[in-house]
């Protein structure tokens, strides 16, 4: 029988208690983890969100009545316990931090029975992840997701002070919008009162927080929901939380410098010393070096560009390429010269799946010999040249790569963190931030046939590069800016237009006639005739920022109720069908539907 609490106080969290508390009377309040019936006495691991203590049941400490309640209680049955704090009469355990003492029970009430789970509530769970977002409730309780949205909530507190301490005032934008073009597809929402009309959940608050700068908040901050229509990854939901910033009056530096004093206090709840000024560096640069835009710097391994040391060898591969004008780099494996073929060939079909033609390959053996795909297409110079543009030593793997730039970036890019993660150089202890900047303002879109907004059309171009806005755009840089950890993009931002003549500008050059531009965005445009400071801003992905200090690797590990891969919740199965009622109040007939599925 389930009973009730009626005036039974809780007087700690079970895992509060320490050798201190020995000699007093308290009242634990928790979830049976595992208890073991030993004859005489019945043992009882109790959690809460603090952890776990020890409960002990004697019939002659806690009456015959309650002892045979401790003696039927299962997994997860919800219990109010009342009794003696003591050292430990067994050994003491290490791995707990309770280890050194138990509860001595005198008074026992069943608040809830439970079922028998369908997995058991403990750390590192082996169970599917479908059947834990099933039942997320119950996967909500295991220390490790306890312990994620403990350091998601101090750092979440921890920002609203620093942002005060900083000036900035916390300000709420609406969640029912007018689509702001941010590269995603929208998620919308009909209108009952304006039918045929949709409001468009925000993909980030970027007009608003403009205009708030044009309304004189000077500095804004909101931790805010985005929804973005996207396909998912495991740094991707379709709905997600930024730390979201704008400022008056301030360059790119008083930004970056704002949010390294952020970084600095926020990974200080790590235990992590951020060592600012952190390093810059140009998107170019990146690439060259990284060949990705969000470079992972725990490790080397870069690239080097051959081109001009294979420019008129044999190798016809090569020298196509290089006569398209594309370019031929390497990466050097350093040590995995004895890889097999068969796991090169692997590295083959993964450099393919990122649009690679090939992968040219050259291990140097132990005793100087090399073993590769295209040696035989190259002079003993050239290779010697090319062996050592590559610093290449015996034992060594050099792989390369020939083609237009952006797939050989692409390509060594990804083949290079892959390798990392053979070779286990990827440590997730160690935290590498890097700020990226001068990025394109614009990357030219062979499927819309014109130029897009590499970060969005708000960007400021880079002063210098202004002239080229008509003639080049391609090679205009803005003034935008990623901070990168261990390889993951955790936020960006750019100082913005605050002219409307740039701003009419930008629109055309991404093919907005002047009246769509108006259509679109007049407000914006409008607010711009009435004073604008000049301004910029930055958004953190705050779950992306949350899983790499709790060293998940995705993101739903530090969202409470996170959404799968195809944009569905497992446990609430939304989306779901609505009444055809409610359609029509909407003005809304479904056309087309989906097969009904067993989800
Ligand atoms: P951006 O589009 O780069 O910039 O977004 C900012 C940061 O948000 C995170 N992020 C995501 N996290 C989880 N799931 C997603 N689907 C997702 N998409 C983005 C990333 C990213 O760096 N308004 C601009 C910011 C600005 O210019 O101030 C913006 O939204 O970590
Ligand atoms: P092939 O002459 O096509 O047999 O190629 C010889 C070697 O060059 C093989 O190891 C291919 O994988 C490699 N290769 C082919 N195309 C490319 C390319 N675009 N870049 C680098 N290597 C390539």
């Amino acid at each position: 029988m389930e009973e009730s609490m009626s005036g039974l106080k809780r007087t700690c969290r079970c895992a509060e208690l320490s050798t201190e508390n020995v000699g007093q009377t308290v009242t634990v309040m928790g979830w049976v983890q595992k208890s073991r019936n030993k004859g005489g006495i019945v043992f009882v691991d109790l959690r809460d969100r603090s952890g776990i203590i020890q409960l002990i049941f004697e019939e002659n400490q806690v009456g015959a009545e309650g002892f045979a309640k401790a003696a039927k209680l299962r997994s997860e049955f919800v219990v109010a316990v009342t009794g003696e704090v003591t050292r430990r009469s067994g050994a003491v355990n290490e791995n707990l931090k309770t280890g050194e003492i138990e509860v001595v029970a005198n008074d026992i009430r069943i608040l809830s029975e439970s079922d028998t789970p369908p997995f058991p509530v403990e750390e590192n769970s082996k169970t599917r992840d479908e059947v834990r977002l099933k039942y997320r409730y119950l996967d909500l309780r295991r220390p490790d997701l306890q312990r994620n949205l403990l350091l998601r909530s101090k750092a979440s507190l921890l920002l609203h002070s620093f942002f005060d301490e900083e000036g900035f005032l916390e300000i709420e934008t609406p969640m029912l919008n007018k689509s702001t073009p941010e590269g995603a597809r929208d998620y919308l929402v009909p209108s009952r009162v304006h039918q045929g009309s949709f409001y468009a959940l925000p993909q980030s608050p970027q007009l608003l927080k403009q205009l708030l700068m044009c309304s004189g908040c000077d500095r804004y901050f909101q931790i805010a929901k985005c929804f973005r229509d996207e396909d998912l990854r495991a740094d991707r939901q379709p709905e997600f939380t930024q730390i979201d910033m704008e400022l008056s009056f301030a360059d790119m530096d008083e930004v970056i410098e704002v949010n390294e004093r952020l970084l600095k206090k926020l990974f200080a709840l790590i235990d992590v010393d951020v060592p600012v000024p952190l390093p810059r560096m140009t998107w170019q640069e990146a690439m060259d070096r990284f060949g990705s835009d969000k470079p992972d710097t725990r490790f080397g391994m870069e690239l080097q560009d051959v081109t001009d040391v294979v420019r008129s060898c044999g190798f016809g591969v090569f020298t196509g390429a290089i006569e398209a004008g594309g370019s031929v780099r390497g990466i050097n494996a350093k040590g995995q010269g004895a890889m097999p073929r068969k796991k090169i060939d692997k590295l083959v079909d993964f450099a393919r799946d990122f649009g690679a033609k090939g992968l040219a390959y050259l291990s140097i053996n132990e005793d100087g010999t090399y073993k590769s795909s295209f040696a035989k297409f190259l002079t003993e110079e050239e290779l010697e040249q090319l062996v050592q543009a590559m610093a290449g030593e015996a034992g060594d793997l050099l792989l390369f790569a020939a083609d237009k730039n952006k797939v050989v970036w692409d390509v060594l890019g990804n083949l290079r963190l892959e390798l990392a993660r053979q070779m286990e150089l990827l440590d997730k202890n160690e935290y590498k931030f890097l700020w990226v900047t001068e990025f394109p303002l614009l990357e030219y879109s062979e499927e819309l046939g014109r130029y897009q907004a590499m970060h969005h059309p708000f960007t400021m171009p880079m002063e210098e590069d202004l002239p080229y806005l008509d003639s080049e755009p391609g090679r205009v840089r803005a003034q935008a800016y990623d901070i990168v950890l261990n390889g993951t993009e955790i936020g960006g931002g750019s100082i913005r237009i605050h002219r409307s003549d740039i701003q009419e500008k930008m629109f055309e050059t991404l093919g907005f006639t002047k009246e769509d531009a108006h259509e679109q965005f007049g407000f914006l445009l409008d607010a711009f005739r009435y004073g604008v400071p000049p301004h910029a801003g930055l958004a953190y992905g705050f779950d992306r920022l949350i899983m790499l200090m709790a060293k998940e690797d995705n993101i739903r590990e530090v969202i409470a109720f996170p959404k799968v891969k195809d944009a569905s919740c497992l446990m609430t199965q939304a989306p779901g069908v609505v009444a055809p009622e409610q359609l029509e109040e909407l003005g809304i007939e479904v056309t087309a539907k989906e097969e009904e599925t067993d989800k």
